[in-house]
C-alpha cells in the first residue's frame, strides 16, 4: 500500500522545495508534483523533514547500582512523539566481558524498538581479546563506531594507553572512536575534597566537574587521536574550554567532531542552587548544565559549523533512583532526559529566535550524524530510495512541556514547563505513521538495527596484537554495582 504526504515543503539539508513524497515499502519511491497513492497524509502549512537521528541514548542501562528506567521501547516511543526517527545507544562491556556477549545483551533489550536503532560499541578494558573482537564488531556486526570514557574512575574510565592502543585500532579497522572527555583523574580528587568539606548536595556535582576538566580531556583526546591518525567524535560538547580544543583542531585540518546536547544549550547551572534536592539531582549529569557564556558559545557552534550534532544522551532515572544520593552527590545517578522534547526545543531556540535556519535545525539533527555514521543518504536525507523515515513538522502547532503527558517513563521532566513551538503533525518510521498530532500509534517492535559500513574498506593486513605496556592492575567494580 502507498502513501504520499501532500502539500507540503520539503526541507533537507541543502534544499528547500514544494513537492508531494510518495512511500512504497518503508522506501521514498518518487518525489514530484501531484502525486497519487492509497493513503494522503496532508502537509499543507507543513515543512517535511528527514526524522532526527540521536546517535546518544542511554536505554536500560546499567549504571551506578541502578538501571536507566526508559527501555527501548519508553525511549523510541518518545523519540517518534518528538519527531526523532532513529537512535544510536550504546553496547557497554563490564570489565572483563566479551564485546560480543555485550552486543548480545543490547541485542536482547533492543527488539522492543518502535523505530530504527544501532549501537556504539564502548571499549570499557583493554586485552588480546578486546582487539581481536573489535575486527569481528566492524566487519561482522554492523558496528563502526566505539566509544570511550575518560571519566567515571574505578568502573568505565579507560586510561590513555587503552585509548591510544583502541585509536590505533580503530584506525586499521575503519571505525570512529567517540570519547567522553571529562578528566576522571581530576573529578575523582575534586569529588573527595568536595565531600570531605561537607559539600554532599547536588550542587557540589557541577562544582567537581568544572569546564576546564572537560577542556583538557577534549584536548587530549583530539591529540591521541591525531597521532594515531584517525577522527574523533566527542560526546556531550558542554563548555567553550572543550569547544575551543574541536574549533583549534579543525582549523588545523584534524577531523574532530563535537556533538552539544540539548540541555546544554537550553538550561544552565542556576538549576543546581535550587533550594529543593530533588529539583537540583534531577538535573545531575556530566557534564553538568553550565552558564550563558559556555551556552552562547555552543550556539555559535552550531551556527558556524564548528560543532556538528544535537544529541539528548538521553538516560532518565526516576526521583526514586536520583535518592540513592542524598547525603553523597557522587551516588546520584548521573543521566538527564530528552528524548522527546529534542527537535521541538531546538526549533524554538533555534529557529525560531533565528540562530538557526531550517537547513541547519536539519543537518544538526538528521543530516550530519547520518554522514558521520555512514548511513547517509538512507537516513537523514528525503530523497527517492531513502527510508521513509520522516517528520512532518509544523510550525504552528504548540504546546507546553509536562511529565504528565510525556512517553518517557520517568515522573519528571527536566524542560518542565517550557513553552515550544513547531511540533510533529506525523511522524513516520519507514513509513509507518507512529505520529499523529500527538496521538501515539507506534508499534512494538517495528525498528530495526542498522548495519553501518566501516569508513574504508581494510585492504591491508591487520596488525597483530602487541601489548605495549603492562597491562593494568586496577581492580575495576562491576558496572551495575559501581559508585562512579
Ligand atoms: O550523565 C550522563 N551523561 N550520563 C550518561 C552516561 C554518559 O556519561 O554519557
Ligand atoms: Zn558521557
Ligand atoms: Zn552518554
Amino acid at each position: 500500500m502507498s502513501k504520499v504526504i501532500k502539500g507540503g515543503t520539503i526541507v533537507t539539508a541543502d534544499r528547500t522545495n514544494k513537492a508531494d513524497v510518495k512511500i512504497e515499502n518503508g522506501i521514498i519511491t518518487k518525489i514530484g508534483q501531484n502525486l497519487s497513492g492509497d493513503e494522503m497524509l496532508d502537509a499543507s502549512g507543513c515543512y517535511v523533514m528527514p526524522g532526527g537521528i540521536d546517535p546518544h541514548t542511554h536505554l536500560e542501562m546499567p549504571f551506578m547500582g541502578t538501571y536507566s528506567s526508559d527501555d527501548f521501547e519508553s525511549g523510541t516511543r518518545a523519540a517518534l512523539a518528538g519527531g526523532t526517527t532513529m537512535v544510536v545507544d550504546f553496547a557497554l562491556p563490564s570489565p572483563d566481558q566479551s564485546l560480543l556477549e555485550a552486543l548480545s545483551m543490547w541485542d536482547n533489550k533492543s527488539t522492543r524498538a518502535n523505530c530504527d536503532y544501532s549501537f556504539h560499541m564502548a571499549i570499557t578494558w583493554w586485552s588480546e581479546q578486546v582487539f581481536d573482537e573489535m575486527q569481528t564488531i566492524v566487519q561482522d556486526k554492523g558496528i563502526n563506531t566505539f566509544k570511550h570514557f575518560m571519566a567515571y574512575k574505578g568502573a568505565l574510565m579507560v586510561d590513555d594507553d587503552e585509548m591510544y592502543s583502541s585509536f590505533l585500532r580503530c584506525a586499521e579497522l575503519g571505525a570512529l572512536p567517540l570519547v567522553h572527555a571529562e578528566n576522571g583523574d581530576v573529578v575523582a580528587q575534586l569529588q573527595a575534597k568536595l565531600l570531605a568539606e561537607g559539600n554532599n548536595g547536588p550542587e557540589a556535582h557541577a562544582y567537581s566537574r568544572p569546564p576546564e576538566v572537560e577542556g583538557e580531556a577534549t584536548n587530549r583526546a583530539i591529540m591521541i587521536a591525531d597521532m594515531a591518525g584517525v577522527p574523533v567524535y566527542i560526546v556531550h560538547t558542554s563548555s567553550e574550554q572543550a569547544h575551543e580544543a574541536i574549533r583549534r583542531a579543525r582549523q588545523n585540518g584534524i577531523r574532530a567532531y563535537g556533538e552539544p546536547l540539548i540541555q546544554h544549550l537550553t538550561l544552565d547551572d542556576s538549576e543546581y542552587k535550587n533550594k529543593d534536592w530533588d529539583h537540583a539531582a534531577r538535573r545531575v549529569m556530566s557534564p553538568p548544565f553550565r552558564n550563558k557564556k559556555h551556552q552562547d558559545s555552543l550556539w555559535a557552534g552550531l551556527q558556524s559549523g564548528s560543532l556538528q550534532v544535537v544529541a539528548t544522551d538521553h538516560c532518565a532515572f526516576t526521583t526514586k533512583q536520583k535518592r540513592m544520593g542524598v547525603g553523597d552527590f557522587t551516588q546520584i545517578p548521573n543521566g538527564t532526559g530528552g528524548l522527546e522534547d529534542r527537535m521541538p526545543m531546538l526549533w524554538t531556540n533555534g529557529v525560531n529566535k533565528g540562530r538557526l535556519t531550517k537547513q541547519e535545525f536539519v543537518a544538526v539533527t538528521s543530516t550530519n550524524i547520518a554522514k558521520i555514521l555512514n548511513i547517509y543518504p538512507k537516513k537523514g536525507a528525503i530523497l527517492e530510495g531513502s527510508d521513509a523515515d520522516i517528520v512532518v513538522w509544523d510550525p504552528t502547532l504548540e504546546k507546553t512541556i509536562s511529565a504528565s503527558s510525556q512517553q518517557s517513563s520517568i515522573d519528571y521532566n527536566v524542560f518542565e514547563g517550557k513553552q515550544v513551538k513547531g511540533l510533529p503533525r506525523f511522524t513516520l518510521t519507514k513509513g509507518q505513521v507512529a505520529i499523529v498530532e500527538g496521538a501515539i500509534k507506534t508499534q512494538e517492535g517495528h525498528g530495526e538495527f542498522v548495519a553501518r559500513k566501516p569508513f574504508q574498506e581494510v585492504n591491508k593486513s591487520l596488525s597483530k596484537w602487541k601489548q605495549v605496556t603492562a597491562p593494568r592492575k586496577v581492580k575495576r567494580s562491576g558496572i551495575p554495582a559501581s559508585g562512579v
